[in-house]
């Protein structure tokens, strides 16, 4: 079984499953996955480097870690959904995604290993990311975006599932089958844990032939899911026929239309949003409003409903977008508008004129005694603006 524990509790005779850090190209940080922790060396680099938390693997460890497992402990659901603001809600999303992060990550190897997933917790997941969005619509979707490349498998997968709660709660669908959305979201690219690391984590394009091994994933996943109780059927359709698109283009059976179920049919939007706009190793993240006017272009790729709700659920310009405004200032989207799409509130920070940045200061553009409203989408990089996130997720902890 895996356990994460901090590295003070690191002994020799612990095998190593993972250190919890940033990817980095150091060949011995390279080195130190799924290893036995056998030279002193190794232990004391690791505790200098300043690492909070390193995850073992119990089963083929030769001395324990003291304290429950990860994977075992259950996280208690709180059932507070009184609204409350961005601000205060990113605090509480960022705890519920780096927990529901680490469940992914235990279920997904555990599957990995050939083992039956234990998916006791992914209800009380499930129930967590719901209630985080009735607090506030955007909070856990646009904190879920932001992943680091190593977790990025796991991080999509917590990503998708928010996604999937928030559109079948815009839809209108009743609360078992927004349930079932979001546990079809967090288990839809368990079949990914079967292709082989070299293909899943490479660096760079894939090659036709990769590509053909990478998409026979839905269908190992449904093998892994068949074997998990208990899975709701449309977990396993959203698994197989995520990829699948509206014109019977997609794969693994070609589907049109209604041959895709609803439930499908909104993994593909949710699914293709969050790969496109995430960070990789070998490409940048597209921004999030261009994002949706690339995918709103693609004929034949998504149901035209259901990507309309979409929208509607992400925003014409979501949170974190880079926007110039009729007054010349630069700013980030920071809420959705109650009344339009097209008037978000905007936190603006520097002059397009003269490049300078002032105090930061948040304004409504539905607001009447500022009149002011948006001329474009702007890139960050034009403006030399790397951490424009932070401006409304302040920095990670
Ligand atoms: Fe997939
Ligand atoms: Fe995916």
């Amino acid at each position: 079984m895996l356990k994460k524990i901090p590295v003070a509790e690191l002994a020799l005779g612990m095998y190593i499953h993972k250190i919890c850090r940033r990817w980095t190209n150091d060949p011995f940080w390279i080195g130190l996955v799924e290893v036995m922790l056998d030279d002193i060396e190794v232990l004391r680099r690791i505790q200098q480097s300043g690492t909070q938390e390193v995850w073992i693997e119990t089963g083929k460890s030769r001395v324990l870690a003291p304290g429950p497992s990860a994977a075992s402990t259950a996280p208690s659901a709180s059932d507070d959904t009184t609204p409350t603001s961005l601000e205060k809600e990113v605090l509480r999303a960022r705890v519920i995604c780096g927990r529901a992060r680490d469940a992914v990550m235990s279920m997904f190897t555990e599957a990995r290993m050939g083992r039956a997933m234990d998916v006791g917790n992914v209800q009380l997941l499930v129930e967590e990311i719901s209630n985080s969005i009735l607090r506030h619509p955007h909070a856990l979707i646009s904190l879920s975006r932001l992943k680091t490349s190593d977790e990025y498998t796991y991080m999509h997968s917590v990503a998708v599932c928010a996604l999937m709660v928030a559109l079948a709660k815009r839809m209108g669908m009743p609360d078992d089958q927004v349930r079932e959305a979001g546990v079809a979201g967090l288990m839809h690219d368990v079949g990914k844990m079967m292709i082989a690391p070299a293909v899943l984590n490479k660096p760079g394009r894939l090659t036709r032939d990769e590509f053909e091994i990478m998409k026979a994933h839905p269908e190992l996943g449904v093998k892994i899911l068949m074997e998990t109780q208990p899975v709701a059927a449309s977990v396993i359709d959203v698994c197989l026929h995520h990829h699948e698109k509206v014109d019977g283009s997609g794969y693994p059976h070609g589907l049109k239309g209604d041959q895709i179920s609803i439930f499908a049919r909104m993994g593909a939007v949710c699914d293709v949003y969050d790969a496109i706009t995430s960070d990789r190793p070998y490409k940048k993240g597209w921004g999030v409003a261009h994002s949706i006017r690339e995918m709103a272009s693609w004929k034949g790729h998504f149901d035209d409903v259901v990507f309309q709700s979409f929208v509607k659920t992400v925003g014409i310009y979501p949170i974190g977008t880079l926007v110039r405004l009729e007054s010349g200032r630069l700013g980030v989207v920071v809420e959705q508008g109650q009344a339009s799409l097209l008037k978000p509130k905007v936190k603006v920070f520097m002059s397009a004129r003269t490049g300078k940045t002032f105090a930061a200061q948040v304004i409504d553009l539905t607001c009447p005694s500022d009149p002011d409203g948006i001329v474009r989408i702007e890139k960050p990089t034009d403006w030399g603006l790397e951490e424009v996130d932070t401006l409304w997720a302040g920095s990670p902890a």
